[in-house]
């Protein structure tokens, strides 16, 4: 008998996820909750949150927010396999303080930072470190919590604007910034190829952050030393010191890193797969995803390189307006993952920030560039935004 499998969420990632799975040979049927139109033709979408009522064999958890609620914890209690941190591990995303003093303990380079108990007491440490300076948030924030400060001035104004409760100050790294995201056991773990997102919503890494413009995924990213320094100074290390917290880290571990001169240095530590990352991931991944998943077989990776475009609503990353008609998806000729869609009815409609992923693999990065691009122009919707340049960093490495 087929495995049954639920992916819990509803955007870009978990669209692609379920693609993913779909493809495989052991997986006869696949929930996705709350899913979205997109997720809907390839599996069944099951409103609510009473995930544990839905007969799968195996879970996958897409976003924070449940693995910080412990849904990893209910699943195991409930005998029940499932793919995540409980909410113990997932600290590690969902408190930065948290985050900045477990790696400075397990000794996982990052940037030297001071955590304020609050913006009171962080004006007095604001010029530790110079500038530019970075201040974090607390708590999750959707990759909103972090602010540059290019001055004491502006430093001291950010302070005020910052949501009560703790503030890491942290020095200013310079870098191009890699995704590197590893499946873990507890113990053992499955690194995945790095990734490159772009954080910003304008060309040329302009503008607001936002949740991520576009993704691509390519063997050159990192060299085969930088790989092995990576899991040798942060995969290992914080793995092992997450066993002696009594804690062992379980499901997909994302360190977002900055490759400085003095070496990769961890920005943040999330509790998931990233997104628009996984999205190129899934699309490059070549061998079974549920078979690594549930028997650990290791990751195969296609030779080309996949590059994923987000189209985003008009205002994104501020206000967005909603109910724009979507037209094009099924003849643009690249894979289209959804995320902030709708049915409406006048069809599919937007109904959110980051609205599709457009995806495509090309033979060399520059094709697959061209190639997502040519999807993107066979579809619109008023008000859709992008960036033009996703992936041309790379283009460097070719
Ligand atoms: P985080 O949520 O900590 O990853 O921060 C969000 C974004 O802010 C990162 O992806 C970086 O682009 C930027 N950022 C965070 N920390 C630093 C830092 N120490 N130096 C430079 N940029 C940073
Ligand atoms: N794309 C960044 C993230 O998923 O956090």
């Amino acid at each position: 008998m087929g495995l049954k499998a639920l992916v819990i969420g509803g955007g870009g990632r978990e669209h692609a996820l379920v693609w993913k799975l779909a493809q495989s040979p052991t997986v006869e049927k696949i929930y996705a909750s709350p899913g979205n139109p997109g997720i809907a033709n390839i599996a069944e979408c099951v409103p609510g949150a009473d995930w544990l009522a839905v007969p799968a064999d195996l879970t996958v958890v897409g976003p924070e927010a449940p693995l910080v609620g412990g849904v990893v914890d209910r699943f195991r209690a409930a005998g029940r396999k499932i793919i995540g941190p409980t909410a113990a591990a997932a600290r590690l995303e969902g408190s930065k303080a948290f985050s900045k003093q477990f790696m400075t303990g397990a000794g996982i380079p990052t940037g030297r930072a001071h955590t304020a108990l609050d913006s009171v007491s962080a004006r007095s440490h604001i010029g530790d470190f110079g500038y530019p300076v970075v201040l974090k948030a607390d708590g999750l924030a959707a990759g909103k919590g972090v602010i540059i400060a290019p001055n004491e001035a502006e430093a001291l104004a950010a302070l005020e604007r910052l949501p009560a409760g703790p503030v890491v100050i942290e020095e200013f790294l310079q870098g191009e910034e890699v995704s590197f995201i590893a499946l873990a056991d507890g113990e053992r773990f499955w690194p995945m190829e790095a990734t490159q997102d772009h954080k910003t919503s304008g060309d040329g890494d302009t503008g607001p952050n936002t949740g991520g413009m576009g993704a691509y995924c390519d063997g050159r990213i990192i060299n085969k030393t930088e790989t092995a320094h990576i899991l040798d100074t942060v995969v290992r290390p914080a793995l092992a010191a997450m066993v002696d917290a009594g804690t062992p880290y379980t499901g997909f571990l994302y360190a977002g890193l900055m490759m400085t001169a003095d070496g990769p240095r961890v920005l943040e530590f999330n509790a998931r797969l990233g997104d628009p990352e996984t999205q190129a991931l899934m699309h490059r991944l070549d061998s079974d995803l549920a078979a690594t998943l549930l028997d650990g077989e290791p990751f195969r990776w296609k030779p080309d390189p996949t590059v994923c475009v987000v189209m985003a609503a008009d205002g994104y990353p501020g206000e967005v307006r909603t109910g724009d008609v979507i037209e094009g998806i099924d003849t643009c000729g690249a894979s289209v993952f959804h995320a902030g869609t709708r049915i409406g009815e006048r069809g599919l409609e937007t109904a959110g920030g980051r609205v599709l992923g457009v995806t495509a693999s090309g033979p060399d990065l520059q094709r697959a560039i061209d190639r997502a691009y040519w999807g993107v122009t066979g579809i619109r919707f008023d008000g859709m935004q992008y960036r033009k340049d996703i992936a041309r960093k790379g283009l460097k490495r070719w």
